[in-house]
């Protein structure tokens, strides 16, 4: 008689300072039965949303230390790196969102211990890898943050009010970077009832900005390239200096400036220029998420927020993780989509997905950043 394969064991660890859970009791149920898969997590995995080990075990997960997941497990999911040296086990393999072309040093850890890495940020944006796509869910929570918070900081209201005792002014703000998170930070602007203007570099984001109620600023004369998987691409000089006079002016008659533009792997384009910040009034708000990526704002500092001439700058690229409740829904099906999609497909070897989004193998690099440009040591 054939011996039965063993069912695949995921380990799921908490990451420290992050408020945000990987995975919920509902995907863990669906993971255990409809995948017959075993999950071990660790004890507290949910607290930061005040969810209790009761509701892991009746998913049928198994709740162990840190030290037994990763002796037990085959794969040990985390939103971000979570582990030290000393608890890694050679071979295993590693699924979370690791940023992996901005923080490549982290890897070599990896590569010595024969590890597998799949990140999930890599993956193509194509309707094939959408509910799995972690960059287009918390980029979307993170636009609709940025103009809460941009409405908290700021010293006045969004909307036209029309009082006895006057008529205030609505805001104007600007939006640089039409993607995911600029195009979300537009809606909920203008639902507040601001006068929105955006703008980026790639022409085909204009329709949309245009269909949310706001205005697309253009500068003529950008380059695209059909190898960049929908992305921008680094600009030539010529156009980099009209696009900073252009976004001067605009940004001189804006209150709140909203800025998201990012190059993949690159340091994010410099597109507010301190000169830009001293000619704001005072009172105005910069909320810079590209801030990890070196910041859109030459004044920005990741994680802070400064007042330069009385205008506040606020940096942070993460700030999904001030709505846990809701990053945490949205991460649960993200992951609980990948582990399906990777247990369904037949081979690596064709897979554009796995392909994709996969750092290395056994210790082996097979991302094409790390074959081609860096090899680590
Ligand atoms: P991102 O986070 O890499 O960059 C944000 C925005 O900044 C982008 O729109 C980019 O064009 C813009 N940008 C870059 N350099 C700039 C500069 N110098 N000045 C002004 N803007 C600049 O992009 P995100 O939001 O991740 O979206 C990337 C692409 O993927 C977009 O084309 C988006 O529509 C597409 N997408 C497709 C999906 C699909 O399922 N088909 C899902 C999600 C995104």
């Amino acid at each position: 008689m054939s011996e039965q394969p063993q069912p695949m064991t995921i380990g799921v660890l908490k990451t420290p300072n992050d408020s945000r859970v990987c995975l919920l009791p509902k995907e863990v149920k669906r993971l255990t039965g409809e995948l017959a898969l075993n999950i071990l997590f660790e004890s507290g995995l949910g607290s930061s949303l005040e969810i209790e080990d009761d509701a892991y075990l009746q998913a049928g997960a198994k709740c162990q230390s840190r030290e037994s997941i990763f002796r037990n497990s085959d794969t040990i999911v985390s939103i971000n790196h979570t582990f030290s040296e000393v608890e890694m086990k050679g071979g295993c393999c590693f699924i979370g969102i690791f940023n992996p072309l901005f923080h490549d040093s982290k890897f070599v850890i990896y590569k010595k211990h024969s590890a597998t890495v799949y990140s999930l940020d890599l993956l193509p944006r194509t309707t094939l890898a959408q509910p799995m796509d972690v960059l287009s869910s918390m980029a979307s929570l993170a636009g609709y943050r940025a103009t809460v918070k941009a409405a908290e900081l700021y010293n006045s209201v969004f909307p036209m009010f029309t009082t006895a005792a006057g008529t205030l002014t609505p805001v104007k703000i600007l939006v640089l970077g039409a993607g995911v998170s600029g195009l979300q930070a537009i809606a909920t602007a203008r639902r507040m009832g601001a006068i929105v203007e955006a703008f980026d570099v790639r022409k085909s984001a204009g329709e949309e900005v245009r269909s949310l109620g706001a205005t697309f600023i253009e500068v003529e004369g950008y380059t695209e390239s059909s190898n960049a998987g929908g992305y921008a691409v680094e600009q030539s000089e010529a156009y980099q200096k009209k696009q900073k006079e252009l976004i001067h002016n605009h940004i001189l008659t804006a209150n709140i400036v909203i800025s998201t533009a990012n190059i993949p792997g690159r340091k994010a384009p410099l597109l507010i220029e301190t000169h830009s910040v001293e000619a704001m009034q005072p009172g105005s708000v910069i909320i810079d998420l590209a801030a990890e990526q070196g910041g859109n704002c030459e004044l920005s500092k990741n994680n802070e927020t400064i007042s330069h001439n009385g205008v506040t700058i606020l940096g942070n690229s993460s700030l999904s993780t001030e709505i846990p409740s809701a990053a945490s829904k949205l991460l649960s099906n993200n992951f609980f989509s990948f582990l399906k999609y990777k247990q369904k497909a037949e081979s690596q070897e064709d897979d554009p997905l796995l392909n994709a989004c996969q750092i290395m193998n056994e210790g082996e690099w097979t991302h094409p950043h790390f074959t081609k440009q860096l090899q680590p040591a």
